[in-house]
């Protein structure tokens, strides 16, 4: 597989697979992609992910951002998702991760910026107001996605069955683990249970882009665009989308060749 910024292969569904060279690239591009959208102040909703895979991007976009007096006034987010317990001014929430990698090095309004609140007395009337303040804001034009190592997004894990809409969900072990680093390395302090926007919120948007770096991305990037449409893994329901590409690395790429 040749990598570069052009798609290199789509599979029967309508997914676009593009591979770069490593992240920083694919960061670039994307970033670039996004910026692009804002131009001039154009009106753009996002959903954004948190993890180490947005990193790059953030940094990306952040860096741009300042060479390229890049405005943000018109943008609105959406996080994905939020930890159960945590929320603004915690060091471990996921409010702070965005705020350190993306919202402190941008100027966006804050009344722009959506989260769950993971400190909510009651996660169903939370889960219901962000549904509600999504449709209000006119939807989500781009949703950006990592992948976990279980196939999930956001942070809906693999089941039996999902939830379409913004829900409260366990974590699976394996997800806790992964987000230990997060936790000062201690998967014991990480959160069981969490807020997440769920696959039917995520599938609403007009566009999607999952970003998949690393050689721990393979086997759920090939199951998510290889395998059948499960909720197994949770990914493989983008192939539902008319509108997603996956961008991955050539850690990744060489394995789906
Ligand atoms: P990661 O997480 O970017 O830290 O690998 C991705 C995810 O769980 O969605």
């Amino acid at each position: 597989m040749v990598c570069g910024s052009r798609p290199t292969s789509t599979y029967p569904s309508s997914v676009v697979v593009e591979a770069f060279a490593a992240e920083e690239a694919l960061a670039e591009v994307l970033a670039g992609r996004v910026a692009a959208r804002m131009g001039a102040g154009r009106p753009l909703t996002l959903g954004l992910p948190t993890g180490r895979t947005p990193l790059a991007l953030y940094a990306a976009l952040a860096r741009m951002t300042r060479s390229h007096r890049i405005d943000w006034s018109a943008v609105r987010t959406f996080n994905l998702d939020e930890f159960v317990g945590l929320g603004a001014g915690d060091p471990h929430s996921y409010r702070t991760f965005m705020e350190r990698h993306l919202f402190d090095h941008v100027a966006i309004p804050s009344r722009n910026v959506g989260f769950l609140d993971g400190r909510a007395v009651d996660p169903a009337v939370e889960c219901a107001r962000y549904e509600r303040a999504i449709r209000a804001a006119g939807g989500l034009d781009l949703v950006l996605l990592g992948i976990g190592g279980n196939g999930h997004i956001g942070f809906n894990e693999p089941a039996d069955a999902l939830i379409a809409q913004t829900h409260a969900t366990t974590l699976d072990e394996p997800t806790r683990a992964a987000n230990a680093w997060w936790f000062g390395g201690n998967p014991a302090a990480v959160p069981h249970q969490a807020l997440t926007m769920g696959v039917g919120t995520i599938l609403s948007a007009t566009e999607i882009v999952l970003m998949a770096t690393g050689a721990a991305k393979i086997a759920p990037v090939r199951a998510m665009l290889q395998g059948p449409v499960t909720t197994r893994v949770p990914a493989s329901l983008l192939q539902l989308h008319r509108n997603v590409r996956v961008m991955v690395d050539a850690d990744v790429a060489a394995a789906l060749a």
